[in-house]
């Protein structure tokens, strides 16, 4: 008998098919008529399949009688309209097979809600709750789009090293990768290692960014973008900072700040207008049980222009409101706070921040002509915050060269990074979204660590 995903079976309505249904039990009613109904999803949608199991099933006492939820089975049966309650279709089963069953006193997710809290410590099994499979689904939806944006435009899907021996952000927020034994580390003098006789003969770590190696392909290519896990060790137990997170980092030769910053805003909207056309339903599952502003957010962001607004302007705005808990002046980094206040009170709509003071921005940021500040672009949302960061990348090699011996770094480790300004170089664009934090968005979770299917944050890398 032919296999069925249970969202086909709804979105075809395939009345009076014989079909088979794989999935998992979530409830199990027995009536008194003599049969029992059970509740199957398979994933592919949040509805789940009514099943109608009647007691002249030769496995109806021995096999149906002990489903609790999280058991699996495989149902055949025809589909027939349904003459009572919620749904418009269930499954008349002809046979339930079982393929396991469930324990129903140590089994978790029974009827009673679970905090978010409890169900990160049972990550392997919350895929199998409405939340987590709308999430997972929302998030599938997402990398398509975004495959499907830069593919469209003609940017080439690019791999780029999740081991690397250049700090791209020069945050020095790495996490080390070593073979060296831990117990017995090779020194050159006390207190120094010596890394010569490491795996990669020199000191290696996780990338915070695929950017740098980007760059070097889109000044070859044109046009590329990356889309791979990165990894911060920063100590921020926050719910928007992941240890390890996704990014898609486009990259554009011959494109300045304005062509960045206008790809950004096209891209976000192309990315929630494609889920709103492919995800309605678990957006309203999300705009009902988690945020009941969510559908209005997203369509602000789609319907409205996003505000381009000077960092000098934003500081502006902000020293006029005195009640902040950090003072505003200008070369400070913007905290949470100030960036709330300038999307969700002054302007109501996402703001892309440009021109910040090159102090507290990384070194490859193109040096504007006050000498001052850099062609670097935020766009912070409302209740997200910086969702994207950007900029136009310094193509002179002497500023560059400037740059890094301001920041106290030593040239030779960007030797192959500066070819590219000797030559041949070109004006080029780039930014990063944050996934995780676009998934956030999008589903309305309040913590980033509900977005990623298995979060690794200080203190816990666990499954
Ligand atoms: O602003 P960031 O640090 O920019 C870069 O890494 C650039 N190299 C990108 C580029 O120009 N190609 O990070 C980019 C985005 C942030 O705006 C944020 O959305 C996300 O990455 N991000 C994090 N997301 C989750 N957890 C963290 N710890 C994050 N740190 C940054
Ligand atoms: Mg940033």
């Amino acid at each position: 008998m032919q296999q069925f995903l249970i969202r086909d079976i709804y979105q075809k309505q395939l009345v009076n098919q014989k079909l088979c249904v794989n999935g998992w039990v979530k409830t199990r009613r027995d009536s008194k008529g003599g049969f029992s109904f059970l509740e199957v999803n398979d994933g592919s949608c949040l509805k789940n399949l009514q099943i109608i199991a009647e007691n002249s099933l030769g496995n109806y006492h021995d096999d149906i009688l002990n489903l609790f939820p999280g058991s699996s089975v495989k149902v055949e049966g025809t589909i027939v309209r349904s003459l009572g309650g919620n749904q418009e279709i269930e499954l008349k089963a002809e046979s339930v097979n079982v393929y396991g069953f469930s324990d129903v006193t140590t089994y978790p997710l029974q009827k009673q809600r679970i905090s978010f809290e409890k169900l990160r410590e049972i990550a392997h099994l919350r895929a199998r709750t409405n939340t987590f499979g709308a999430i997972t689904r929302v998030r599938n939806a997402l990398s398509f789009a975004t495959h499907r944006f830069f593919q469209e435009r003609n940017f080439y899907y690019l791999n780029t090293p999740i081991i690397t021996t250049s700090d791209c952000e020069g945050a020095g927020q790495l996490f080390r990768v070593t073979t060296l034994d831990m117990q017995n580390l090779p020194m050159n003098k006390p207190g120094n290692i010596n890394s010569q006789s490491d795996f990669f003969g020199e000191e290696a770590s996780l990338t915070v960014s695929g950017q740098l190696e980007a760059e070097t392909y889109a000044c070859a290519l044109g046009r590329v973008y990356t889309f791979g896990p990165t990894f911060r060790a920063e100590n921020s137990n926050t719910s928007r900072h992941l240890a390890e997170f996704w990014m898609v980092e486009p990259e554009m030769a011959f494109a300045d700040l304005m062509q960045d910053i206008t790809l950004a805003e096209d891209y976000l909207k192309f990315l929630i207008n494609h889920l709103l056309n492919q995800c309605k339903e678990d957006l309203e599952f999300f705009n009902l049980h988690i945020e009941n502003t969510l559908l209005e957010q997203l369509n602000n962001i789609v319907n409205c222009d996003f505000v381009i607004l000077t960092y000098t302007d934003a500081i502006k705005i902000l020293s006029k409101h005195k009640k902040f808990s950090f003072p505003v002046n200008w070369g400070m980094d913007l905290q949470s706070e100030h960036e709330q206040f300038l999307t969700e009170i002054e302007f109501k709509k996402p703001v892309v921040l440009t021109d910040y003071p090159k102090i507290i921005k990384p070194f490859y940021m193109r040096v504007n002509d006050d000498g001052k500040t850099v062609a670097a672009m935020d766009v912070l949302l409302p209740k997200i915050g910086e969702i994207i960061g950007g900029s136009q990348r310094e193509e002179r090699l002497d500023i560059l060269q400037n740059r890094l011996k301001e920041l106290g770094q030593n040239e030779n480790n960007y030797w192959w990074y500066l070819d590219l300004r000797r030559f041949g170089t070109v004006p080029h664009s780039g930014f990063g979204l944050g996934f995780e934090r676009l998934i956030k968005l999008c589903t309305g979770m309040g913590n980033i660590r509900d977005t990623i299917p298995f979060p690794r944050v200080p203190g816990n890398a666990k499954f």
